[in-house]
């Protein structure tokens, strides 16, 4: 669809400028201000990109007033319910659900990239028994370009390809690696004879001493979450990804910059801070304080998994998972009273004029770690959990770009500190 063009008029000087209007296959309009500096002068300012597309891309599609997400075109309702977390990768970095024979090469590739460095095992050793997993990830994920310098140049479609099984493969054995170092267990290494999802609970809980059974319904719970944290379009994170991408860094350097965005509690961090919050609370008595301390400007607590930069609806992802603690806490005969309390809580709030009038609805990260805590996983680990099914669209996205760079990121910023002056020497301060 042909849009005419939006005029922008300067009063001060009553020039103006069409500004063409770009407008992708699916969402709102753009408007292309590439000319606006030259032409009239003038930057824009955005704190916070709220209003800012920073590029075009085929991979997630996301309405937020409709509550809608899409992975290349694929609603997300239906990947949870019929696909698997590899094939929703295959689907993320290749824009099509595979055929078979594509699906079972994409599944050993992965499969066989599942091993690291053993010096790599030996770094991981090295890290206090108390440090925070996503503090060990972000800096083992960025020392995988030390094993790998020799293929890993982002002009080159084949280290492109490679880079990017090489991480998704090997995001689960690291995490695990992690966690079993604060564990004081040795590692376990890789079973290449069980799924993606199955491989990463046995390489995480199994002990030497005795045979680890998989859980069938743990395995399937954990690729739902996976499918669900898989991508997101441009949220804080894939950003980061992209931005240090436009660089010309590694892939590994682009994805630990990802796993560091993503730690923060606003971001990918809020899944642990909601199981934090809920233990805060305890008990549904005292929700009230807790929701009068959520609105209170002056007091820094928010409701962590409530709120979104893009869902003014209910993230479609929190209602899936929501349902889906009910069916693996019944499956697996657990009773968590935090459930129940996340339930009251998300009740009680969607009832309140306060988040009422700010569209404040559950958010991905509210359910997920019920679920997490619920597999046996402890909540330092929520946050690594996400990272594992995002480096999927990060290195999506990473791809995306890289296939057809842009220039460098360089954003500009409105300078308000002190104009032109002359040094003083020490002597006359
Ligand atoms: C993820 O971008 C993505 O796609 C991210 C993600 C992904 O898949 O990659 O979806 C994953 O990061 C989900 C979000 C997880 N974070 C949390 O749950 C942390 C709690 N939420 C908030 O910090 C907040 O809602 C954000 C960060 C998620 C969104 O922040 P915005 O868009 O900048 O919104 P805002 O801070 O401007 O809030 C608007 C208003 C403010 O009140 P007023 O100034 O209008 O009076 O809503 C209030 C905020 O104070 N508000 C909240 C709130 N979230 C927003 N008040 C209480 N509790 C909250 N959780």
């Amino acid at each position: 669809m042909s849009d005419k063009p939006v005029i922008i008029t300067d009063q001060a000087t009553d020039q103006s400028l069409e500004l063409p209007v770009i407008r992708g296959t699916e969402g709102d309009p753009t408007l292309d201000i590439n000319k606006l500096y030259k032409n009239l002068g003038y930057f824009t300012y955005d704190p916070g990109f709220a209003a800012t597309a920073s590029c075009t891309s085929d991979i997630t599609f996301i309405d937020g007033g409709k509550g809608i997400l899409r992975y290349r075109g694929y609603p997300i309702e239906q990947l949870a319910e019929k696909s698997t977390f590899v094939e929703v990768a295959y689907l993320l970095l290749y824009g099509e659900l595979p055929a078979n024979d594509e699906y079972e090469a994409f599944r050993h590739d992965i499969t066989y990239h599942t091993m690291v460095h053993e010096k790599l095992n030996t770094f991981i050793s090295g890290f206090h028994y108390d440090a925070h997993p996503m503090a060990m990830m972000a800096g083992v994920v960025g020392s995988l370009a030390a094993f790998y310098h020799d293929r890993m140049d982002p002009k080159d479609p084949e280290h492109r390809a490679l880079a990017a099984k090489r991480l998704i493969a090997k995001m689960p054995t690291i995490a695990a690696a992690c966690y079993r170092h604060h564990m004081g267990w040795p590692v376990a290494y890789p079973k290449n004879k069980l799924n993606y999802c199955e491989r990463f609970l046995d390489m995480m809980f199994s002990v030497p001493a005795e045979p680890y059974e998989i859980n069938p319904v743990a395995a399937k719970a954990l690729d739902l979450l996976f499918i669900l944290h898989a991508d997101h379009e441009q949220n804080a994170s894939t950003s980061t990804v992209r931005l240090v991408g436009s660089t010309g860094a590694n892939p590994y350097a682009c994805i630990a910059a990802g796993i560091a965005a993503l730690w923060g509690p606003a971001h990918g961090g809020a899944n642990e801070a909601v199981l934090n919050m809920l233990n805060q609370i305890g008990d549904v008595s005292n929700v009230p304080k807790y929701m009068a301390k959520a609105k209170d400007r002056d007091d820094p607590f928010r409701l962590m998994g409530f709120g979104h930069r893009v869902y003014k609806n209910y993230d479609p992802r929190a209602s899936i998972i929501r349902e889906a603690c009910h069916e693996v806490l019944d499956d697996l005969g657990v009773d968590d009273p935090l459930l129940e309390l996340a339930m009251e809580l998300e009740k009680i709030a969607l009832e309140d004029e306060y988040f009422v009038r700010r569209k404040l609805y559950p958010n991905v990260d509210f359910y997920s770690g019920i679920i997490y805590k619920a597999l046996g996983f402890p909540t330092s680990m929520f946050t690594v959990m996400f990272a594992i099914a995002r480096t999927v669209g990060w290195v999506s996205q990473w791809l995306e770009q890289s296939e057809n760079p842009t220039r460098i990121g360089r954003p500009r910023q409105v300078y308000n500190g002190p104009t032109v002056r002359d040094y003083v020497e020490i002597s006359s301060r």
